[in-house]
């Protein structure tokens, strides 16, 4: 029976969460683990379920791969492998990152073209583009792509849009690249500099990080070495709606906050109270968050880095739905990232959608009720919804949110929500008096 959690609403979160290590950041430097033929230790990994299903790709791959807590240790030295194991590409998009490594380790790799999901079609041709810059041979052959070199050459990408994964998987498997590559129009997020100081510290040379241009001269090899990951701003961010959404008063342990600045000055201006403190290692900067009455509707566009992030448009669309007024969220990112506004309808939220774009009309109150969560973020969103409803909520669908949050119940329940996460299922109380 599929876990399920419960929420009693309407109770202000007060207190402190310690924020855990970036999920995406994780992800693009463990695939990039498999050019190191050497031991790289990880720390500040969170632990959650992309992380597992990363880590028995790399296994499957034949890297050795040891995880205690927060620590995680990879060694790709006996790394042979050319083919991705297919279930592994299919449940986590992430995973096809293996496939530049590959590449550029044995000069041939297959993988099962990664499936789209709740959010939109997601295709992979910029990732194909760039292999064939790098001088590779890309096909697709009955949903499968393969590719071969006979040695990856430097080489010039342009990126129709600016790809955080395209960005991230090109820009890896370039260090091993004879010459030199450049990426122009590349993704600037705070998780491609990550990983680029990632790769420098392991030997590549690497410019222009967080710029629409970077540039890799490639190297012989890299040798492995320690790194740690930086903060998980969507979590963060995350975080950062529960308390304003339940009126709280939250400090978040663990915030870098240029990372998440679009997010901060949109809720400074709904009228969220944001203060920050910069400590040397960024698990001890601090973010506290206050929140003084109904928000204030702000329009959202979700655009790449520096914009608004499109994984924080949900939670925030929750936090809106409440808002003094009507508020207009466009996500320019992802074509169909909506899905879980009929969830928040169930609560009462009076949303309307036309294509790419949400109009939120901000209601007095909204309701408990027993919604799903279709996606990670839609997942977050309904957490924080029920957090902030009267009466009880039930969220099902879970497995969505163990991929990029953890131990959320529990972070949520020892800020003062009345939470708690169960196999079994409750009757689902009576609707709350009007
Ligand atoms: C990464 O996904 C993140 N995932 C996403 O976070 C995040 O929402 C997204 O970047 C945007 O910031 C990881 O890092 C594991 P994209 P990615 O390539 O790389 C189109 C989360 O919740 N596109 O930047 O898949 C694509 O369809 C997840 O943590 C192509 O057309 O996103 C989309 O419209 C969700 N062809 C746009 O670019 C390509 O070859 C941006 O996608 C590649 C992308």
């Amino acid at each position: 029976m599929a876990d399920k959690v419960y929420i009693s609403g309407a109770k202000p979160l007060r207190g402190e969460v310690q924020i855990g290590g970036s999920k995406n950041s994780t992800l693009a430097i463990m695939a990039a683990c498999l050019l190191v033929p050497g031991e790289v230790r990880l720390s500040h990994v969170p632990a959650i379920g992309d992380i597992r299903t990363m880590a028995a790709m790399l296994a499957a791959l034949g890297a050795r791969v040891e995880r205690r807590g927060h620590e995680m240790c990879i060694d790709a030295t006996c790394f042979r492998a050319a083919e991705a194991p297919e279930e592994l590409v299919r449940k986590m998009r992430a995973s096809f990152y293996v496939l530049g490594p590959m590449l550029a380790r044995w000069g041939r790799a297959r993988a099962a073209l990664p499936g789209g999901c709740d959010i939109g079609t997601r295709p992979v041709d910029y990732h194909m583009r760039g292999l064939r810059a790098l001088g590779a041979e890309v096909e697709i052959d009955r949903g499968f792509i393969t590719a071969r070199t006979r040695g990856l050459t430097g080489g010039r990408i342009y990126l129709d849009f600016p790809s955080c994964g395209a960005t991230s998987h090109l820009m890896t498997t370039a260090c091993l690249a004879r010459g030199v590559t450049t990426i122009e129009n590349a993704a600037s997020e705070p998780e491609i500099t990550d990983l680029a100081e990632f790769l420098t510290r392991m030997g590549a040379q690497i410019h222009g990080q967080g710029t629409s241009t970077i540039t890799v001269q490639g190297v012989d090899r890299l040798h492995g070495g320690e790194y740690t990951v930086v903060p998980d701003r969507m979590e963060a961010g995350t975080y950062a709606v529960a308390a304003a959404i339940t009126g709280g008063a939250v400090t978040l342990r663990g915030v870098v906050p240029e990372h998440l600045q679009p997010v901060i000055m949109k809720m400074r201006e709904m009228g969220v109270s944001l203060t920050s403190r910069t400590a040397l290692d960024p698990y001890d900067s601090e973010l506290r968050v206050h929140a003084a009455g109904r928000p204030k509707a702000v329009d959202i566009l979700a655009m790449p880095h520096p914009g608004f992030p499109t994984d924080m448009q949900q939670p925030v669309m929750a936090l809106l739905s409440l808002c003094e007024g009507s508020a207009v969220i466009t996500d320019r990112v992802f074509e169909s990232r909506f899905k879980y506004v009929a969830e928040l309808r169930r609560m009462g939220a009076d949303i309307r959608l036309d294509g790419r774009t949400a109009v939120v009309r901000g209601v007095e109150k909204l309701t408990g009720a027993s919604v799903r969560a279709t996606d990670l973020r839609a997942g977050a969103a309904l957490i924080v919804a029920a957090l902030a409803a009267r009466g009880d909520s039930e969220i099902s669908g879970l497995e969505h949110l163990d991929r990029g949050y953890e131990d959320m119940s529990r972070k949520l329940s020892a800020l003062g929500a009345e939470i708690e996460r169960t196999a079994t299922t409750r009757p689902m109380p009576a609707a709350v008096e009007a």
